[in-house]
């Protein structure tokens, strides 16, 4: 008989009084992956945090091979049991190499002193199995967020788990990226180990999972072999209800333009090239492409974020001259970034602050915030997106990794926008809210506003869009008219210049 590699029974925890857990059982074997599967705030993240000694359990039993763990984990015992986890808000220090960051705190030392040139040999290795070309010794603030989510995984994979848990591993990388992971979750697999994976994209499960775990509101819902069920039978156990309408797409008579670009150009990443185009009022125009294709760069460009070398943009028919963002705000065009964490998000601060934040003027009188509208303003946006938080007060690191994102794109709600720019506003959100997001979009577009929309996911950009700009190596490619394309003719141009490849 095989023993499981991990079960957990009774598992309850609370926070504050505020039950994220409530009687779960979960459990692995050898040789599976196993998702676990639910809605955001679900507590998909706590349970995981739970098995790998981040969080101490309130109640619940907990045995690892077979063995009963009586007393709490820690991290670092976790580990010894071999227990790894990829963790969903990326958890490297910036400011140390890949090499420094995948062996933190285990250096190769000889007699106290590091030897680096056997360090980086080691992690050229692992970075190899991944297919990975990164130098080890560049500071890891210089990768972008999917070498970086690959540089974690290389991190788990150098401490030899048998229990690899990926909590939302592919939400930031590029297809290519997604292949070579899936690649070593089957050789992982197939050396006997286990593997729990979370993932709001339920497309992908069919590609690598054994089984299904769904939680509901903290719950234990199901437990399902991937064969036996199918993905409508797992969308409903997870938000307890059958979606109609995944993509509820309105339609809007073309108006005048809002924004006109015209030749921009942008040195910074892989730099934008001559770009041009016009977005309408109550239009929505996505913007597709490879992971790295220059949408990132050129909304940046847009919004203030980076310098444009080159070019003009007109916003409601008059030039205008933006150096920073907050110059675009102040004109009416905003920006919901692409990392949250870093440019979107002051984890620390509570959702009302940072709700109101980008509008301190519409909640300040004579200069002093006045504390009641911070309140009421945040809660309508709290209420109109289903922010799941216990109340205005919660710290924004507090909340589940979806409804952070709510967080973002409240932020830039509050204000009067002409054009909102949505760097892949739907990222690590669930079934149901992405649902809530589209209809956000769509309020939006009722109102006249131009809204830009750069997504990495092609049904969602054929489910919303009026128009589509493709772009492969920083440039645009193709203008499409949504209803006249498809998946294929996207991609054909996705990939015009880079031969198929990570452009
Ligand atoms: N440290 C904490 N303090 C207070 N509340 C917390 C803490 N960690 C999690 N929670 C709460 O527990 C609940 C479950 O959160 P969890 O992060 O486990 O959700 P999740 O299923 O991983 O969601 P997502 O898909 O959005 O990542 C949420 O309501 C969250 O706000
Ligand atoms: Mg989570």
């Amino acid at each position: 008989m095989t023993v499981d590699l991990v079960r957990v029974e009774h598992i309850s925890k609370s926070f504050s009084g505020v039950a994220a857990l409530d009687d779960v059982r979960f459990d692995l074997r050898s040789g599976e992956v196993h998702a676990l599967l639910g809605e955001n705030g679900a507590g998909k993240s706590t349970l995981m945090k739970i098995i790998s000694g981040v969080y101490t359990r309130d109640s619940g039993d907990f045995y690892v091979n077979g063995t009963k763990i009586t007393g709490d984990l820690t991290p670092q015992s976790a580990q010894h049991l071999g227990i790894g986890i990829i963790h969903q808000e990326l958890n490297l220090c910036p400011h140390l190499t890949v090499a420094e960051n995948i062996f933190l705190n285990r250096e190769f030392t000889v007699s106290g002193i590091l030897n680096e040139k056997k360090q980086n040999e080691a992690v050229k290795q692992y970075l190899k199995t991944l297919n990975l070309d990164i130098d080890p010794m560049i500071p890891v603030r210089k990768l972008p967020v999917s070498k970086q989510q690959m540089v974690e995984i290389c991190k788990t994979l150098s401490m030899n788990a048998r229990i690899i848990i990926m909590d939302e591993p592919t939400s930031a990388l590029s297809e290519k990226e997604i292949e070579d992971l899936f690649k070593v979750i089957a050789m992982l697999k197939a050396e006997g180990r286990g593997i729990i994976y979370i993932s709001h994209r339920l497309e992908e499960l069919s590609r690598i999972v054994d089984r299904v775990t769904i939680l509901r509101d903290g719950r234990y819902v199901k437990t399902l072999n991937f064969a036996e069920t199918n993905l409508p039978e797992i969308i409903s156990l997870m938000v307890g209800r059958t979606l109609t309408e995944k993509f509820p797409r309105i339609e809007m008579e073309r108006r005048e333009a809002v924004l006109e670009v015209k030749n921009l150009s942008s040195p910074y990443g892989v730099g934008v090239k001559n770009a041009s185009f016009n977005l309408y009022k109550g239009e929505i125009l996505a913007f597709a492409g490879l992971m790295g294709a220059g949408r990132t760069e050129l909304v940046r460009a847009i919004s203030g974020a980076d310098k444009m070398s080159e070019g003009e943009i007109r916003l409601n028919g008059k030039p205008v001259n933006i150096h920073a963002p907050s110059e675009a705000i102040a004109q009416g065009l905003f920006c919901a970034p692409e990392d949250r964490k870093r440019d979107g998000l002051c984890v620390k601060m509570t959702v009302a602050e940072n709700i109101t934040l980008p509008s301190l003027d519409i909640i300040s009188r004579l200069g002093i915030i006045i504390r009641s509208l911070e309140l009421k303003k945040s809660r309508e946006m709290i209420q109109s997106l289903k922010i799941k938080t216990p109340g205005e007060d919660q710290y924004v690191k507090n909340l589940s990794g979806g409804n952070q994102q709510k967080v973002v794109v409240g932020k830039w709600l509050m204000r009067n926008a002409r054009v909102v720019i949505f760097d892949e506003p739907t990222r690590g959100i669930d079934v149901a809210s992405k649902i809530e997001i589209y209809n956000i979009i769509n309020d939006l577009k009722r109102n006249g506003i131009g809204v830009m929309f750069v997504s990495s996911e092609l049904p969602e950009v054929l489910g919303m869009s009026d128009r589509i700009m493709v772009m492969c190596n920083g440039r645009i490619t193709a203008e499409l008219i949504t209803r006249n394309t498809n998946q294929e003719e996207i991609l054909k141009h996705a990939t015009q210049y880079s031969g198929g490849g990570n452009g």
